[in-house]
């Protein structure tokens, strides 16, 4: 199974999922890695590991449309499978979600349909809520929308600050994710 990944920021979880390739815990071909930002954390992750890259720069494109043509263009030439969101802080239109039969994943940082959105962890945090987690899900091209894969719950403790239950979040998410993707590699999951 060919993916591409999309990334924003650091990539921690880019870097589980790298990892777990490169250790044979997961049969999934890499494609490339790509950012609708230059400079990512996450994009040097890749390059590091030798993997293709690339970056279609949001802010370049004042017509929103032809940013997305461009991001579909150039996952495409790389012939996905699946592409993946990790990370990956923008939302996508519908020709993006059918030129790729489906198959976007997204993982979030709160127990979806609650608190999607940018800050799924701060919004948690003040509600208040007890128990948050993260949420695996096949992507359609609305806010943390699409049918839910996988989901593990995240007690919040006492003293939590976003950073704090982000990362007990993250340790479960990266979990998740390698779980998921590995079952979508068997063949154990229907697209969407
Ligand atoms: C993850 O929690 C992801 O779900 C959210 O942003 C975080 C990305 O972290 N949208 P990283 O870039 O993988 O470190």
């Amino acid at each position: 199974m060919r993916i591409v990944v999309l990334v924003s920021g650091t990539g921690s979880n880019l870097q589980a999922v790298l990892d777990a390739v490169r250790d044979g815990r997961l049969d999934v071909e890499i494609a490339a890695v790509g950012s609708d930002r230059p400079g990512t954390q996450g994009v040097r992750r890749a390059a590091d590991a030798g993997y293709p890259t690339f970056v279609v720069p949001f802010r370049d494109y004042p017509v929103r449309a032809d940013w997305n043509r461009d991001l579909t263009e150039k996952v495409a030439s790389y012939d996905p499978d699946l592409v993946l969101s990790s990370g990956f802080m923008r939302i996508v239109d519908e020709s993006f979600i059918a030129r790729f039969d489906g198959r976007y994943l997204n993982t979030h940082p709160a127990l979806l349909p609650s608190f999607p959105g940018a800050h799924g962890v701060r919004d948690a945090l003040a509600y208040g809520v007890k128990v948050t987690g993260c949420t695996v899900h096949w992507a359609d091209a609305g806010v943390d929308t699409g049918p839910i894969l996988a989901q593990a719950a995240v007690e919040v403790l006492d003293g939590d600050t976003e950073e704090t239950l982000h990362e007990r979040i993250k340790v479960q998410e990266r979990r998740l994710l390698i779980e998921t993707l590995d079952r979508i590699s068997r063949g154990g999951i229907p697209k969407l």
